[in-house]
Parts: C-alpha cells; sequence; structure tokens
C-alpha cells in the first residue's frame, strides 16, 4: 500500500473514529508514572507510521521535551511526516539507527543507550517472526522498562472486515493479543491488559453499496473500505468475500450512518528476572 493510499485511509479513520484518542489515553496511563527518572526518559516508537499517534501518547504521558525520541518506521516518507509532527508537538526525534533497512526490522541497538518505554502499535501483523522480535527487544531495555504492544483486538469490526479477506485467500488471521500475550509472558515479561473501545461512523447515502461503489476513486467511504482490506486502488476485491463484505457492511447502516465498532488491546509489558 502506497504512503498516499495509507495516510488518506488513516486520516479518514482519525476524522470519522475516536480509536487513536483513546488509545493513546490508555498508552499514557500506563507510562505517565514512570515519566520522571533520574537517569532521563528514552522513547522508541516501532512502525512509528505518520506520528500521530505517538506525539499524542507522549503529550498525554507527560514526557519531558529533553527524553530521547527513536522511531523506528521503514517507510522513509512516512517518517519524514513522523518527524515533523513530533517537532510540533515539541520532540526532536532521530531516526533508529538502520534498521528500517534489515530485512526483518529489528532494533539491533540504540546510539543513546538502553530504552525506558517501547511502543509498538498497530505493527506486530507486520513481523513474520515475532518471538524472534521479542527476543531482540529484551537486551535493548533498562531493567525497570515499559514495553507497550497495541493491537486491534479479534472483535474490532474493522479487524473482522480484513479477516474475512484472508481467509477467502486462505491467508492466516492476525495474530490475536493471547498468542502475543504468551510470547511476551515465555520472555519473561510480566503483562497487564487493557480494552479500548471505540467507534468508527459515517453518514452514507440511502442506497450506497460497497458493490456499486468499489471502483469509484472519488467515492471516499469505498476507498476507505478498500484500505481496512488491505486490498489496493486497482486490485479486484476477491469475488468470494465481496457478498460476505456487502452483507456486513449493510447491517450496520441504520438511520443513514454506517458505524463499526472498534476495540483496541493495550498490552503493558514489564521485565521480569
Ligand atoms: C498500521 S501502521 C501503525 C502506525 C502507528 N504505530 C499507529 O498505530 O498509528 C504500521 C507501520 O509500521 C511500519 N512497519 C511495518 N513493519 C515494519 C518494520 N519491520 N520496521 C519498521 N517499520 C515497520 C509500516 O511502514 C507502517 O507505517
Amino acid at each position: 500500500m502506497t504512503a498516499y493510499a495509507y495516510r488518506s485511509g488513516l486520516d479518514l479513520l482519525r476524522r470519522r473514529s475516536n480509536a487513536r484518542t483513546e488509545t493513546a489515553r490508555a498508552v499514557a496511563g500506563e507510562w505517565r508514572i514512570s515519566m520522571t527518572r533520574a537517569q532521563g526518559v528514552h522513547v522508541v516508537d516501532f512502525g512509528t507510521g505518520d506520528g500521530d499517534l505517538l506525539a499524542a501518547v507522549l503529550t498525554k504521558a507527560g514526557t519531558p521535551r529533553e527524553a530521547v525520541i527513536e522511531i523506528v518506521e521503514r517507510d522513509r516518507q512516512l517518517a519524514e511526516a513522523a518527524r515533523s509532527v513530533l517537532m510540533s508537538a515539541g520532540y526532536t526525534t532521530a531516526l533508529a539507527n538502520d534498521s528500517r533497512d534489515e530485512p526483518d526490522g529489528f532494533l539491533r541497538e540504540s546510539s543513546y543507550g538502553t530504552v525506558t518505554h517501547l511502543l509498538a502499535a498497530n505493527v506486530v501483523h507486520y513481523l513474520p517472526d515475532r518471538l524472534a522480535w521479542v527476543a531482540s527487544l529484551r537486551p535493548l531495555l533498562t531493567p525497570n522498562a515499559v514495553l507497550t504492544v497495541v493491537m486491534r483486538s479479534a472483535m474490532c469490526e474493522t479487524r473482522l472486515l480484513a479477516d474475512i479477506v484472508r481467509k477467502t485467500e486462505g491467508r492466516s488471521r492476525a495474530p490475536s493479543d493471547q498468542a502475543i500475550s504468551e510470547i511476551l509472558t515465555a520472555q519473561r515479561f510480566t503483562i497487564s491488559r487493557r480494552t479500548v473501545p471505540s467507534l468508527f461512523t459515517i453518514p452514507v447515502e440511502g442506497d450506497w453499496s460497497f458493490s456499486a461503489a468499489m471502483t469509484d476513486p472519488e467515492d471516499e467511504l469505498a476507498m476507505f473500505v478498500r484500505w481496512m482490506l488491505s486490498v489496493p486502488a486497482g486490485s479486484p476485491v476477491p469475488a468470494a468475500a465481496l457478498t460476505h463484505i456487502e452483507d456486513f457492511l449493510a447491517a450496520r447502516i441504520v438511520d443513514g450512518r454506517l458505524t463499526l465498532c472498534m476495540e483496541s488491546i493495550v498490552l503493558t509489558a514489564r521485565m521480569g528476572d
């Protein structure tokens, strides 16, 4: 998916849902107490995207302006966008080492010493070997560091839509938070789990249907549904999935609005012995 398509999808999600604000609030709630440290704060955000979520987390958590903020983002355009978003929020960021050029995207070391707060939001489903990823993080963290993983829950309706396509294409579903928790526990992290509900809601024309609109680049909602399904503009939506997608959306259009219930899971992991 191109950075443009990625950003337009994300923009609409932000305008039409409270997901980012609620997620940032939940993560910041876990981080706030540890933001005053004698040795200084060093935050790493793995899979930063356009930086909007990280900026909201840092601000809400009261992160000191002199904290070291490193971003790990393999898409250079997004990394640049993130740097300016964070700059506007008052934070100077460093692009972490060359991890973006590593095939697995691991951050192997930091030039700024050990990490006190590590965020990985909506990114673990990209990683082919999550066990190796978690193992690679451990040596980077201070003994009392906080590692926060955010992911859509299995009940999240935007995720269920994407799962319809994955299933028809014979692909496996995104990992569950249970699977990630087990990996973290096996690596001797102690975990707390929070559920963060939110809503996506948008007005629709009376006779709107995805099948009719799905190839219209002017139809913002159709383009957004494609983005949720991870089917880029120009690629066909799998025919076997279409009826399910149509029924799924039609059932959620009430009184001229499409409303999807969203749910994120925030896993906060702290290191044990
Ligand atoms: C769905 S976005 C999430 C962005 C942001 N964390 C948020 O929750 O709003 C996932 C981001 O992770 C990046 N990404 C995926 N795999 C990566 C890797 N191995 N190394 C660095 N960035 C990665 C993608 O380029 C994308 O920008």
